[in-house]
């Protein structure tokens, strides 16, 4: 049965065993695709250059240049052609190295010619899609044209076009423009740590020191003389006087992050500082003055940890002098769609991935999940989507099922030469944690030993890749 869709498109097979190419190439046909044939690399690389095929589907052993080289020959136009490529032997090293240099996918022999249909259909697709973003951005500098005097803008630091997040933004400029402690609340993963650097970068303290101190992972007994600093011989260890952060952030802002974790003895001391200006080192009597901005987050309601005790009424109210509040995303989802943008820009030059871009059927299944992580779980979920994807355009079958514990993953083996390795050594880590929280049922402390690392790194990984145990 033929499709008449087809007929426009143009399929190159370079495969030297002439009864495969003849059955590949009677099976396309059959599909009605156009299909050129040739038995080698060098003719492979001569009839992509004069006939402009859609797809290639290139053997690895050929007399002469062999599929890898051919990759390697066609380097630069792999983003308009999709290649892919047969190899004997599944899971082998040359399999992976074509991968590696940009093929879209591979199919072992013996195939079945089903599969080489439906990898056919997908590939051209991606192609589809790929060049449909190309000709969207190759069309916004000409609508810029003339407007030379325009000088280009930084890229934004918080993303967000929502009514929420404006709010966000016009009382970050409010708060800039004073001393006034900040407190900002929102829940885990909106943007609080970015919100309070946005804060300082905009006040006038921007070339003083931004020192951040992340109360929820500091040890109980090592909370005070990281804050304040200590004096030599102050406690065993403490071999030489040590400066606090209160100390370093004079002149600038510290953020104390995670503000709801801080033992009371440590907030009392905090509150003075608040009050007076002053402290003084662990185990020294010099009283020291700080002019350090105060910025705090947390993801906890203070209010009930002031009413249960756990947190002191007055310092409470002396951190709050002004708020910001950062909407959980499910309540902003209009910003959904330029926080994917910006964070696939960000994927790109953090993994070293080519150009990344999103369906708009991938867009719309993003923009209705709920996001209890919110723009971390995003994040997260955008990095393992990518990987999935190969680095080009984002499906919808690429993206998790759900976002929760799922031990049957695709096998890392397969990838292992085609990631860029930043992305693959997360992706090993995430994994090995998130089987380890099942094996021992979501006990962190279990969890921990048998990996090998703390508690506090545990769960700053947990965090970090968003797992939910
Ligand atoms: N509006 C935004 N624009 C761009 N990136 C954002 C935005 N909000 C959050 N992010 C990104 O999401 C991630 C989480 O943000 P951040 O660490 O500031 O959250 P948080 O509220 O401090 O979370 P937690 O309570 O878990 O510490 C970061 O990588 C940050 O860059
Ligand atoms: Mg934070």
């Amino acid at each position: 049965m033929t499709n008449p869709t087809n007929t426009e498109t143009t399929i190159l097979i370079a495969e030297d065993d002439r009864a495969i190419r003849f059955s590949l190439a009677c099976a396309l046909k059959a599909e009605g695709y156009n299909v050129i044939e040739v038995g080698n690399g060098d003719d492979a690389i001569a009839r992509v250059a004069s006939d402009d095929p859609d797809a290639l589907l290139l053997d690895l052993k050929m007399p002469g240049k062999g599929g890898l080289e051919v990759l390697a020959a066609l380097a630069g136009q792999l983003a308009e052609l999709p290649v892919i490529v047969i190899t004997a032997y599944g899971g082998s090293a040359a399999a992976i190295e074509a991968m590696r240099r940009g093929a879209y996918d591979y199919l072992t022999k013996p195939f079945d010619l089903d599969e080489v249909q439906l990898t056919l259909k997908r590939a051209l697709k991606q192609r589809a899609l790929s060049s449909e973003v190309k000709a969207l951005r190759s069309r916004v500098p000409d609508e810029l044209d003339g407007a030379d005097d325009q000088i280009a803008l930084p890229e934004p630091e918080l993303v967000g076009q929502s009514a929420a997040m404006r709010e966000v933004f016009k009382a970050i400029g409010l708060a800039a423009a004073t001393q006034a402690p900040v407190l900002i609340t929102g829940e885990s993963g909106t943007g609080k740590e970015l919100v309070a650097a946005a804060l300082h970068r905009h006040s006038d303290r921007t070339n003083g020191p931004f020192i951040r101190v992340n109360c929820g992972a500091l040890p109980e007994g090592l909370v005070e003389s990281e804050l304040f600093g200590h004096e030599r011989g102050a406690f065993t260890g403490a071999d030489r006087q040590k400066p606090g952060r209160f100390e370093r952030a004079s002149g600038g802002t510290i953020f104390l992050d995670e503000v709801g974790e801080l033992p009371l003895s440590a907030q009392a001391k905090i509150l003075r500082v608040l009050q007076q200006c002053e402290f003084e080192r662990v185990g020294g009597t010099e009283i020291l003055r700080t002019d350090a901005r105060i910025i705090s987050a947390t993801h906890r309601d203070l209010s009930k940890a002031v009413a249960s005790g756990q947190f002191r009424e007055d310092l409470f109210y002396r951190l709050n002098v002004a708020r910001i509040v950062i909407p959980p995303l499910r309540e902003r989802r209009e910003d959904i769609a330029s926080l994917s943008e910006h964070i696939l820009r960000h994927l790109e030059r953090r993994h070293g991935w080519g150009e990344l871009s999103i369906s708009s059927e991938a867009l719309s299944v993003i923009r209705d999940r709920p996001w209890p992580g919110n723009v971390r779980q995003l994040e997260n979920a955008l990095a393992r989507a990518a990987i999935a994807a190969r680095g080009r355009t984002i499906l919808p079958e690429h993206l998790d099922a759900e976002e929760t514990l799922d031990p049957s993953m695709p096998n890392l083996d397969d990838q292992i030469e085609s990631l860029p390795l930043r992305a693959l050594l997360a992706e090993v880590e995430r994994r090995a944690i998130q089987r380890a929280l099942i094996t021992c049922k979501g006990n962190r402390t279990k969890t921990a030993e048998r990996l090998g690392i703390s508690r506090r790194q545990l769960f700053d990984k947990i965090r970090e890749y968003d797992l939910h145990p």
